[in-house]
């Protein structure tokens, strides 16, 4: 189990009371923790995602959770329409969008030998395409807002990690785009921010790339982390709530990595 979210501790309960979050990838995991954190510090929120019925289930377990409002718009990031249409109904529901979370990827393990054309164009493009697609799609009213965009990333490509060319590929790509519309957005008072999560516990991530950390074959071993522990879905919710708070008001184009030193010591993958 995921630890519970709750950065009201650290950070104001109403942060965020009034505004509106567009997420994909918000039905599990790491994206899952970051909108529930949003939510509780009084955010409005839209889940994106291509399972309807897991999207469903989470939005209603993270209204329960926070008690806040939160909604689930089911489509594909790899399709633009589909993301014009989840703009279209954060817009309709909630009348404004202050925060995206590009949050949606693809990856698993595999050689470059394993790796058919498709697949590594099928990562590229739910993770790339995606993050252009709903960043596009929603700009205009970040712009209104003036608010404040989140890449979801990772460190693969800092260091080359076997069987992640595909992934650490995407995630280089999201890295240059934080970047570029951090330039380009700035001007329009919209900061552009990226989290580069290091190995989090209990997610489908770590199920599916973990096998590094299985140092005895069976148990995950997170010794080689200089923090000495895994992270929790909270450590980045709590880079959430700060990243899209006044308090990070100055700071635009930079992907914060989040992982206890991790990736200057062991291998993610
Ligand atoms: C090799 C694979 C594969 C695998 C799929 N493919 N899984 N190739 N090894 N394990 C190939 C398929 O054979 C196919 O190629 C192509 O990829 C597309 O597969 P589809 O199933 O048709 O596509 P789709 O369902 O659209 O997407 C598949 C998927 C996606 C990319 C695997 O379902 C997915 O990733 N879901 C899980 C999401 C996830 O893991 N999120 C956490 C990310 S964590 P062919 O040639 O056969 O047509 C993360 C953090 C990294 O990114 C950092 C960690 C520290």
């Amino acid at each position: 189990m995921a630890s519970a979210i709750d950065t009201t501790q650290v950070f104001k309960n109403d942060l965020f009371s009034g505004k509106v979050l567009l997420c994909s990838g918000g039905g599990s995991g790491i994206c899952r923790g970051m909108t529930t954190a949003m939510v509780k510090h009084g955010a409005s929120a839209v889940i994106v995602s291509r399972s309807k019925d897991k999207l469903e289930k989470a939005a209603e377990e993270i209204r329960k959770e926070t008690g806040g409002q939160v909604i689930a718009v089911s489509g594909d990031v790899r399709k633009p329409e589909d993301m014009e249409n989840a703009v279209k109904a954060t817009i309709e529901k909630f009348g404004r969008i202050d925060f995206l979370i590009n949050g949606a990827a693809g990856n698993f393990l595999a050689p470059l030998q394993g790796l058919s054309y498709n697949a590594f164009k099928t990562v590229i493009e739910i993770d790339v395409m995606g993050t252009f697609n709903l960043t596009k799609a929603a700009s205009e009213h970040l712009k209104k807002s003036r608010g404040s965009v989140i890449n979801v990333s990772a460190t693969l490509y800092y260091t080359g990690v076997p069987f992640q060319l595909h992934a650490g590929t995407a995630k280089a790509a999201i890295d240059a785009m934080t970047k570029h519309l951090a330039i380009e957005l700035g001007p329009h008072g919209v900061r552009v921010n990226g989290i580069s999560p290091g190995p989090i516990a209990s997610t489908v991530g770590m199920e599916k790339l973990g096998a590094a950390f299985k140092r005895d074959g069976s148990a995950l071993d997170y010794s080689g982390v200089p923090m000495g522990r895994a992270g929790e879905t909270m450590d980045i919710a709590q880079a959430t709530v700060f990243l899209n708070s006044q308090g990070a008001s100055w700071i635009n184009g930079v992907t914060l990595v989040v992982d206890g030193g991790s990736w200057m010591t062991s291998s993610p993958a």
